[in-house]
């Protein structure tokens, strides 16, 4: 059957690299259909809607949305919403796959890292209910049984379809911080273990989040699928992220009710955007990580090893200490496919 992909580059360098992972999509699934469409920051500049209903409708639409970046102010702006929180919140996308592997021939702080973060996408804190009197600020966090087995769910399954594709027994590390947090982390926690009890055959271990982030600099290779609160698990992923090569390798996927979103985890980078430099790495395994939900494992292999193919000529783009440009390493992998 035909897929559709909705292609929404957004700001800054989704730009350069949504176009060059389309062009790796179309090169393995010719008959994928791809439409075009904007949001983000500068469509919220132009238009009033950071994401067009039309553009909600057709993403609704479609099989899948590649998702470039958004630049998102710091500061609150009266009528902005990020496109992607967006779509997490109004297509259900509560859990958030982050995967972090090391590849050969690119340094790494660390070696022969391959664990998957999975983040919970729709509670906790990104609820932003945040309210401020004078002197005081506060945010409510808010967990939910429902929400959390959702996730934990999520977890374990793709913990088991780990251990099917390397053949060893996977581990479920389930991140909290209930000694301190004892309502809401207390039954995140609660219920990710009633969740593993059903899944026997893996693993299961808690750690405190502070205790994971220093395990993850010391010996990130324990670690297998990390289960995590939305914020622990954003700021986990950024870390594991950085120790195995950087923004510049690393994708992601929310999944759940509505249509999936494949998004790297980078943002705008607009210390680099519009100098044709961006790494299209990340959003080129986001691709692969779609490729995979769509049902095509060998597909996305084909790409991963395109991928670590031309990582091993060296000619990679500046972040990973080469010269090349996202032009050239589109070429490459091209041609390697
Ligand atoms: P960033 O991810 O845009 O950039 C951080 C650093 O990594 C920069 O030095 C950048 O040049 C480098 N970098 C990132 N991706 C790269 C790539 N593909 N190739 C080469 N170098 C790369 O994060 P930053 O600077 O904190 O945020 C910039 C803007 O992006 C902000 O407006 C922020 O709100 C937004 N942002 C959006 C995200 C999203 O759309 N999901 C995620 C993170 C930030
Ligand atoms: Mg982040």
């Amino acid at each position: 059957m035909t897929k559709t992909v909705l292609a929404i580059p957004g700001d800054g360098i989704g730009q350069e690299v949504i176009p060059a992972a389309v062009r790796v999509l179309q090169a393995l699934l010719p008959s994928v259909r791809v439409n075009w469409a904007q949001a983000g920051w500068e469509t919220f500049v132009e238009t009033g809607r950071a994401l067009p209903s039309e553009v909600l409708a057709q993403a609704r639409a479609a099989d899948a949305v590649l998702f470039g970046a958004t630049a998102s102010p710091s500061g609150r702006v009266e009528g902005y919403t990020s496109p992607i929180l967006e779509f997490r919140q109004r297509f259900r996308l509560c859990a958030n796959l982050r995967p972090v592997r090391t590849w050969p021939a690119i340094r790494a702080l660390h070696n022969e890292i391959d664990l998957l973060i999975v983040r919970e996408n729709c509670e906790g804190l990104y609820i932003r209910e945040e309210q401020r009197e004078g002197e005081i600020a506060w945010a409510t966090r808010r967990v939910t049984q429902k929400g959390s087995r959702r996730v934990a769910e999520v977890a374990f399954q793709q913990a088991a379809h780990r251990a099917r594709a390397r053949g060893r027994v996977s581990k479920v590390t389930i991140i909290h911080k209930a000694n301190v947090l004892n309502v809401t982390d207390g039954l995140f926690r609660e219920v990710a273990l009633e969740v593993a009890r059903a899944y026997p055959h893996i693993a299961t271990e808690e750690r405190l989040v502070d205790a994971a982030a220093m395990l993850l600099v010391q010996s990130p290779q324990q670690f297998d699928v990390l289960l995590a609160p939305n914020l622990y698990g954003d700021i986990l992923s950024d870390e594991a992220a950085g120790l195995a090569g950087g923004l510049g390798l690393a994708p992601s996927a929310n999944i759940g009710e509505g249509t999936p979103v494949f998004e790297p985890v980078h943002g705008a980078a607009p210390d680099i955007a519009g100098q044709g430099i961006a790494n299209p790495m990340a959003a080129m395994l986001s691709v692969a990580l779609m490729l995979e939900t769509w049902g095509y494992p060998a597909l996305a292999q084909r790409l991963q090893d395109a991928l670590a193919q031309v990582l091993l000529t060296g000619r990679v783009t500046p972040d990973l200490g080469g010269a090349a440009t996202t032009e050239e390493f589109t070429q490459h992998v091209l041609q390697r496919l």
